[in-house]
């Protein structure tokens, strides 16, 4: 089943001269974790934001297409354009780059409990849904702190804690480690591992380390001015090194050094992980 399905969606931002996003289609299935790669200004942040309606309900422009978002528990069918972005948000979670901008909260556990409480849920519903998003991502003993006061991997978890807490049929991570360093990284991304695995969360992430992406994604697809340029498992997009270099999307060192080697004849396929790079050299050049 797909839970999104964007459809010929194009749009170009108010005062904008050029379509940021052109004749886009795509579907997003169940439980998948599907992977968004592509160069800075490629329309990568644009479509995070039409998928849980912000565009076109409170960032408007030139808009053309439909997102279609399915709830997987009641099959029923919202487009975009005619539902308030309160209501999808509770189906597509939607975290952005820079934690700090969207932690307004005293304590950890206000962050989390604000959206639940502005729902309206009961009080055994908040807490049952705090403690499994505190757990989930780690924050447990964290409940009282000053969430400026957490490290960056630490406030990256808990603004996805307080999407997680809406119960999503999606989570949309734009970027989320970009502000990170590296021991952060490893806490959000091993933390998307988890919730993939563990939870069969339904997760689409935007993320230029393409290493990961190249890792543990589903599917991926490559953005390139607008459009969506790629599309497949992550060994389609391996074997696309060339376009991926042309594009100016960094590979990760492996795929970088077996694409070199299979210019000169010394491997057949791509490496996506150090152990594919040594034991697919060949010696001498078949
Ligand atoms: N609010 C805005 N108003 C006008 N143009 C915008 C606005 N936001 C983005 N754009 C333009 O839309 C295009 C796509 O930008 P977007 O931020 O979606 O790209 P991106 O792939 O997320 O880039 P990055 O990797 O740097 O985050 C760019 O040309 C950008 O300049
Ligand atoms: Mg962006």
């Amino acid at each position: 089943m797909n839970v999104i399905s964007v459809e010929n969606l194009s749009f170009r931002y108010r005062r904008a001269s050029e379509y940021s996003l052109k004749n886009v289609s795509f579907d997003v299935r169940q439980g998948e974790l599907l992977g968004i790669i592509g160069p800075s200004g490629s329309g990568k942040s644009t479509l995070c934001l039409t998928l849980n309606g912000i565009i076109p309900n409170s960032i408007k422009g030139d808009f053309s297409g439909d997102v279609i978002v399915r709830d997987p528990e009641t099959g029923e069918e919202y487009n975009t354009k005619e539902t308030p972005v309160a209501k999808l948000s509770t189906l597509v979670g939607l975290v952005l780059q820079n934690p700090e901008s969207q932690l307004f909260n005293m304590t950890v556990e206000e962050e989390i409990a604000f959206g639940l409480e502005n729902l309206g849920f009961d009080r055994n519903e908040i807490l049952r849904r705090l403690r499994w998003a505190l757990e989930v991502t780690g924050l447990r003993g964290l409940e009282r702190e000053f969430p400026p006061n957490l490290s960056g991997g630490q406030q990256q978890r808990l603004a996805i804690a307080a999407v997680l807490a809406m119960e999503p049929a999606v989570l949309v991570l734009d970027e989320p480690t970009s502000q990170l360093d590296p021991v952060g990284r490893k806490e959000v991304l091993g933390l998307v591992s988890l919730l993939r695995k563990e939870h069969g969360i339904t997760v689409v992430l935007v993320e230029h380390h393409t290493d990961y992406i190249l890792r543990f994604a589903d599917r991926v697809l490559v953005m390139a001015d607008g459009e969506i340029v790629l599309e497949g498992t992550p060994r389609d997009i391996a074997d696309e090194a060339e376009t991926l270099k042309r594009l100016g999307v960094k590979l990760p060192p492996s795929l970088e050094i077996s694409h070199e080697l299979r210019k000169r004849g010394m491997m057949k396929v791509p490496a996506i992980t150090e152990e594919e790079l040594l034991s697919g050299i060949e010696y001498p050049p078949g």
